[in-house]
């Protein structure tokens, strides 16, 4: 027999398709499988700090399968292990690690589930080191969580960004203009090159291949020749040249990761423009790839990350990550996940896939 009696559950870092799909499968398996007390943490680690909790029941879960979003709110820049507090005028980080664990002693609170990506997961490890029982689930629409097959929330932006492509197509040809499609991932390409496969672009810049401009261009101008007179190019946000950096949008104090990313889409139009000749616009996609109802391929990964989750609590196994492993759900000891992101590897079977068929990564 399990000791657990109350668990609860926090969605913490950028939201994603699949976040409700999650909380409703971890609900609904913690209820009628286990007859347990289900508690919602508001707005990732600060609702902890503050102990926000919400009861959660079958009832007010209901219907959240298909929505976006999450019920239960979301922060990216609470860090209890490094909490800005401001002393005389000055920023100063302090760890109030323990407040969080004294809030879910006083509530009997004896396991959480953490739903999140790198940012949340690295606390998340930190608390099980505290030994803290807690059971993290990949989210994150980039795909750049190290071991899982996939994350819930990709699938969904992939979808989003094919159909912009689609979009583009059409007045890309109609204009006979490169239409550049910058899209998200932060420092990992699997968005820009599944969309750019799926979409048909003509050229797919990601970050674990910097590519030479003039060797995009060519790619286009050949294009040209053939009577092609519009084409697409997909960047992800985090693209850099041989020669440059990766394009810096803004910076986000307290944020575990601050840097955000953005901008090298309307270069590379601004670029190719000049080299092929032909008028070119940029299009960032932004936001719109992490709102809105989740594919029903997220819908039943999250339902499965759920489901597995709270088994894993039960049996007692604590400090892992659920994992969806040759396409079977495992999981992998948070220790292993935290600080080794996956990245597009330039020799894998997809890079491999779009290259024969004539897309240029500009290497
Ligand atoms: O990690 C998800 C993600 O959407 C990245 O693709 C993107 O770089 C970043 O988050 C944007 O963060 P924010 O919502 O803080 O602008």
């Amino acid at each position: 027999m399990s000791e657990i009696k109350k668990i609860a559950v926090m969605t913490a870092g950028g939201d994603c398709p699949g976040l409700n799909a999650v909380i409703r499968a971890v609900v609904k398996t913690a209820i009628t499988k286990y007859n347990l007390e289900v508690v919602g943490i508001k707005s990732g680690y600060k609702g902890l700090y503050h102990a926000d909790f919400m009861p959660l029941t079958e009832e007010n879960t209901s219907g959240i399968l298909h929505l976006g979003g999450t019920i239960l709110h979301s922060s990216n820049k609470d860090n209890l292990f490094k909490y800005p507090f401001e002393e005389n005028g000055k920023t100063v980080y302090k760890d109030v690690s323990d407040v969080a664990v004294k809030n879910l002693k006083d509530n009997g609170i004896d396991a959480m589930v953490i739903i999140g990506g790198d940012g949340t997961l690295t606390s998340a490890r930190d608390y099980a080191r505290k030994g803290v029982k807690v059971v993290g689930v990949p989210k994150t629409i980039d795909n750049d969580l190290a071991i899982t097959d996939y994350t819930f929330g990709f699938d969904t932006a992939v979808g989003i960004a094919s159909e912009a492509i689609d979009r583009l197509h059409t007045t890309a040809a109609s204009h006979d203009r490169i239409m550049v499609l910058e899209v998200m991932g932060r420092y990992a390409g699997w968005i820009a090159l599944a969309a750019g496969i799926a979409g048909g672009a003509d050229a797919i810049l990601i970050p674990e291949i910097p590519y030479d401009i003039n060797k995009v261009a060519e790619k286009l101008k050949e294009r040209r020749k053939k009577g092609k007179d519009f084409s697409i190019v997909v960047v992800a946000e985090g693209a850099k040249s041989v020669t440059g950096e990766m394009v810096v949008l803004k910076v986000i104090e307290n944020s575990p990761d601050p840097i955000r990313l953005g901008g090298v889409g309307q270069k590379v139009a601004e670029e190719l423009e000049e080299l092929v000749g032909l008028e070119a616009r940029a299009t960032t996609l932004g936001h719109i790839q992490r709102g809105g109802t989740p594919s029903s391929y997220d819908r039943i990964l999250s339902t499965r990350y759920g489901c597995a989750a709270v088994d894993l609590l039960m049996d007692g196994i604590y400090g892992q990550m659920v994992a969806l492993i040759n396409n079977k759900m495992s999981y992998v000891p948070l220790e292993d996940v935290i600080g080794n992101n996956k990245n597009v590897d330039p020799s894998c079977e997809f890079v491999k896939v779009a290259k024969n068929i004539g897309i240029s990564f500009g290497d």
